[in-house]
C-alpha cells in the first residue's frame, strides 16, 4: 500500500521561528519521501472564537509560509480544510464512532476548556474526531506529530480500528505517527523554560517570520543568557535552559547535531554563540522571508494555490467518502 502523509496546521497569525523549526521545516524534508497533504485547519480553528477577517488573513499567512519555506504546491497538496466538505462529513460519522469516554480523557480539551467546561464549544470537545477525519478521509498512513498531538493520533487510530471492526471492513489504515528527530522545540528568547509563542507580550521573546535582518540581530543580542561560559558537553546543558535553547536553535539552523554545536562553542562566552547564531539566522531566514513577503502581497496567487490544492484533495476524498457512506448504509441514487 502506498504511503501518504497528512499534516494539519492551525491558521494562527504571526508566524515565528518556533513554527518554522518545529513544524514547517520538517514538512519540507518529508516531501521528498512521501505524497503529502498539508492542510490549514480552519474548521479546527473556530472551535475557539476567531475574528473572521483575521482567520482569512492567518489562513493565507500559513499557506504562504509553507510555500516560502519550500513546500512544493504542485507536487504536494496544500489547501484549507473548509474547501473540502468531506472533512466535516466524515467527522460527523466519527462523532458516532468515538465514545464520550475517549474524548473525555483528552488532555488538550481539559487544558483549552479550562475551569469553565460548561462554556466550551461542542466543537472543542469533538476536535479530535475532526482530526481523525482529516487523516482518514485520504486514508493517510503517516502523520508527523509533536508530543502535544500524540494523544490525538492515538484516538484517530482507535477510531479507524473501531470503524473497521464495527462494520467488518478493512477500509481505513491505522495511521502511524512519524516522530521527527529533527523537530526543534524553540523556546522564548526571554525565558528558556517557556515555548516561543505569538501571544507572548514581549516581541523580543520571538523571531517573527517578518523580522528584518537588523531586528533578528537585535533580538538575538538581547536574548537572555546565564552567567557561565558555554558547557563542554551536552549534559552540561542540564539546568541551563537559555544555553540549551540558543544552541538548539543554532544547531537546527546550521543543520548540525546538538553535540557538534556544543563542541563548537565549548567553554566560550555567550557572545561568540550569539554572533554566529545571528549570521546563520539571517542567512537562513532572509530568502524565505523575502518569498513570504512577496507571496503575501499577491493574495490572488495564494488563493489560487489553495483552490488548486482543494480541488486535488476533493478528488481523493470523494471516492473514500462514497465508500464510507456505502459501508454505513446511506442510500443514494444508483445504489442497489
Ligand atoms: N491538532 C493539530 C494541532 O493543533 C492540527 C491538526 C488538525 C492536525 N488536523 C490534523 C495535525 C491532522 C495532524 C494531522 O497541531
Amino acid at each position: 500500500m502506498s504511503e501518504r502523509i497528512f499534516s494539519g496546521v492551525q491558521p494562527t497569525g504571526n508566524l515565528h521561528l518556533g513554527n518554522y523549526l518545529g513544524a514547517i521545516r520538517n514538512w519540507v524534508k518529508l516531501q521528498n519521501d512521501y505524497d503529502c497533504l498539508f492542510c490549514v485547519v480552519d474548521l479546527h480553528a473556530i472551535t475557539v472564537w476567531q475574528d473572521p477577517a483575521m482567520l482569512r488573513t492567518s489562513t493565507r499567512e500559513v499557506a504562504a509560509a509553507m510555500i516560502a519555506a519550500g513546500v512544493d504546491p504542485e507536487k504536494h497538496i496544500i489547501f484549507n480544510q473548509s474547501q473540502v466538505p468531506g472533512h466535516a462529513e466524515l467527522a460527523w460519522i466519527f462523532n458516532c464512532v468515538a465514545r464520550m469516554g475517549w474524548l473525555g480523557r483528552m488532555t488538550q480539551f481539559k487544558e483549552k476548556a479550562g475551569k469553565d467546561k460548561e462554556n466550551a464549544s461542542v466543537g472543542l470537545f469533538a476536535y479530535p474526531n475532526l482530526m481523525a477525519a482529516d487523516i482518514l478521509l485520504y486514508k493517510g498512513t503517516h502523520v508527523p506529530v509533536g508530543e502535544d498531538q500524540k494523544q490525538h493520533l492515538e484516538l484517530a487510530r482507535d477510531i479507524a480500528q473501531k470503524f473497521n471492526n464495527d462494520y467488518g471492513v478493512d477500509l481505513f489504515p491505522v495511521p502511524e505517527p512519524l516522530i521527527l528527530g529533527t523537530a526543534t522545540r524553540v523556546m522564548s528568547l526571554k525565558d528558556g523554560s517557556k515555548k516561543m509563542s505569538k501571544s507572548d507580550p514581549s516581541d523580543l521573546s520571538r523571531i517573527n517570520m517578518t523580522d528584518d535582518a537588523d531586528t533578528i540581530q537585535r533580538k538575538i543580542k538581547k536574548a537572555k543568557t546565564d552567567p557561565d561560559h558555554l558547557p563542554e558537553s551536552v549534559q552540561g546543558l542540564d539546568g541551563r535552559p537559555e544555553a540549551r535553547n540558543l544552541l538548539g536553535i543554532y544547531a537546527a539552523l546550521a543543520d548540525v547535531s546538538i553535540e557538534s554545536a556544543v563542541n563548537e562553542f565549548a567553554g566560550q562566552q555567550f557572545s561568540a554563540l550569539k554572533d554566529r547564531l545571528s549570521d546563520v539566522a539571517v542567512a537562513n531566514l532572509a530568502p524565505m522571508q523575502d518569498a513570504y513577503r512577496r507571496l503575501l502581497n499577491d493574495k490572488g496567487q495564494i488563493d489560487a494555490y489553495l483552490a488548486h490544492g482543494a480541488e486535488r484533495a476533493r478528488a481523493i476524498a470523494g471516492p473514500v467518502l462514497r465508500e464510507v457512506q456505502d459501508v454505513v448504509g446511506f442510500l443514494h441514487v444508483g445504489k442497489s
